[in-house]
């Protein structure tokens, strides 16, 4: 069997039981998490990376319009399921971070979780939610990040085969990506996710922005 046909049954098996690893997160505080970050989205707004749809649920009726990407045709596949029973006025787009089908400025919002970790160039997916996003237009994070413990980075760092396979760098320094990208930190917190492996838990949250026209 090749690696690639190794790798696409992987993610056809994660796609099926995403939701259900990550219940134990979301009811141990994680959904809250996502519910009080989302208050935040308002107007135009794209989620990148949307995956099952876990924040489907939690976009304020002040959100207008919502554009939802998903690369990955395992994970549209249970996010077009959602949308049909929770939101059907969202619009689901097979789309890369770095390359979003929509002409500059077209988003109040952009929203990316637990997204930056595995996109294959975050700097370059930053830069195109910049450019997608109106001067002053917002964008709300929440990402696994490395430690600031250097044995747990370290242990980061090794990625065992399971991350491998699904893609996921559980040691990137995602905060320094955002400050160094077209988008100025506006605020953010130091948590962790819960009852996940310990190299997954080290997380940020928070907004930054596309500085306001003129
Ligand atoms: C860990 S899941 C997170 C899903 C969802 N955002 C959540 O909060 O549950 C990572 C997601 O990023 C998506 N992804 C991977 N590479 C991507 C890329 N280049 N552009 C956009 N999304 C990507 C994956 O398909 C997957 O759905």
């Amino acid at each position: 069997m090749t690696s690639e046909r190794v790798i696409t049954m992987f993610r056809r098996f994660f796609a099926l039981v995403y939701d259900r690893i990550n219940q134990p997160a979301e009811t141990a505080g994680l959904s809250q998490e996502r519910q009080k970050l989302l208050a935040r989205a308002s107007g135009e707004t794209i989620e990148i990376g949307a995956g099952t749809g876990l924040n489907l649920a939690h976009y304020p009726a002040t959100v207008t319009r919502l554009v939802l990407t998903e690369p990955d045709r395992h994970m549209a596949g249970r996010l077009r399921r959602r949308v049909a029973a929770i939101r059907p006025d969202a619009e689901v787009l097979d789309a890369a971070a770095a390359q979003l089908p929509f002409p500059d400025a077209s988003f109040d919002t952009a929203v990316v979780t637990f997204v930056l970790c595995s996109v294959p160039d975050p700097d370059a997916a930053l830069t195109e939610i910049a450019r997608v996003l109106r001067p002053g237009g917002r964008l709300l994070f929440a990402e696994h990040v490395r430690s600031e413990d250097l044995a747990l980075a370290a242990r980061q760092d090794r990625r065992p085969l399971t991350y491998k396979l699904i893609g996921c760098h559980p040691n990137r320094a995602t905060l320094d990506t955002i400050t160094s990208s077209p988008l100025q930190v506006e605020e953010v917190r130091h948590g962790e996710v819960p009852k996940v492996p310990s190299i997954e838990r080290p997380m940020i949250i928070g907004t930054a922005r596309l500085a306001p026209a003129g």
